[in-house]
């Protein structure tokens, strides 16, 4: 049985679909003053999946999840598969200055205390995410899912990583479609502004494919847009696993040049074309045959 949170209702119906498995009716609302309620009105079995991304609004994406696997613990289910196609507070999970929350630590400690058997997530921000559970937790990719997307929309793509950690994205979607691949290098100069050292790149007349996990505020894709453009690429598309896409970094990153920008469905976007249920179907039927 599979339980859909708010955030990932069509996510949900469609990995039920994927597993031939049902999906379980819950309520959720606010109540007037901003609270949750949350009541899960199917006959639940013992061995349920859980589906809810924790973006924006993350604190309440957040409570809502902990309401729904408290609620199954209670109702005796003890095998609860919670999948958090986009991990919110992913990016904080080290002490960079002292007194620093390592909010990501809070969170892995709070979903396993809310009752999680197990965690999936596509693309987490950092592999090290996994080691703060003490369940089971699963770091999954979704970039066979967008070289699909490239293989059927880009004839003969070269793949950019817009920096140096997104370049294992470009060389899985390049190994996929056995094409080449590049990266970029970037600098954070802030949250909201980063700077990209130009390079030579053989791009001239090429379709350009630049891969990152995340869209944020827009700029790393801006900039690698703008020297894509310096170096003549025919055609710049852009794919992302998470597009978190804050404010209007669509328009920024169409304004910079970019033919085409597709994400996944990890969260609910403008381009959000690309589905992760049958990533996320096979690695649960996995985990099923194992068990
Ligand atoms: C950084 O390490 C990530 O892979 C992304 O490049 C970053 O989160 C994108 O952020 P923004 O869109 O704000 O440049």
């Amino acid at each position: 049985m599979i339980i859909g949170g708010s955030s990932s209702q069509k996510l949900a119906a469609n990995i039920a679909h994927e597993m031939d498995d049902v999906l379980c009716p819950i309520e959720t609302r606010k109540f007037p003053d901003g609270e949750r309620y949350l009541r899960i009105k199917g006959d639940v079995e013992d061995d349920v999946v859980v589906v809810q991304s924790t973006g924006y609004p993350q604190d309440e994406n957040l409570m809502e999840l902990f309401l729904i696997l408290k609620t199954l613990r209670e109702m005796d289910i003890t095998n609860i598969r919670t999948v958090i196609p986009y991990f919110g507070y992913g990016r904080q999970e080290k002490s960079f200055n002292k007194g620093e929350a390592v909010s990501a630590r809070v969170v892995c400690q709070l979903i396993e205390f809310a009752g999680a058997s197990s965690v999936y997530s596509m693309n987490l921000h950092e592999q090290g995410i996994c080691d703060l559970f003490n369940i089971p937790a699963y770091n999954l990719s979704a970039m066979p899912a967008i070289a699909d997307y490239v293989k059927n929309n880009v004839e003969d793509p070269v793949i950019i990583a817009p920096d140096k950690g997104a370049l294992g994205f470009a060389q899985e979607i390049a190994q996929i479609l056995n094409c080449e691949s590049d990266y970029l290098e970037k600098i954070r100069l802030s949250p909201e502004n980063v700077e990209t050292k130009p390079k030579n790149l053989d791009v001239d007349g090429r379709d350009a494919v630049i891969i990152d996990d995340i869209i944020s505020t827009g700029g790393t894709i801006v900039n690698a847009c703008g020297i894509l453009t310096e170096h003549h690429a025919s055609k710049i598309i852009v794919g992302c696993v998470h597009p978190v896409l804050v404010g209007d970094a669509l328009l920024k990153i169409f304004s910079a040049g970019a033919d085409d920008v597709v994400g996944t469905n990890t969260l609910k976007s403008e381009v959000s074309n690309v589905s992760v249920a049958s990533l996320v179907a096979d690695a649960l039927k996995m985990d099923n045959n194992l068990g």
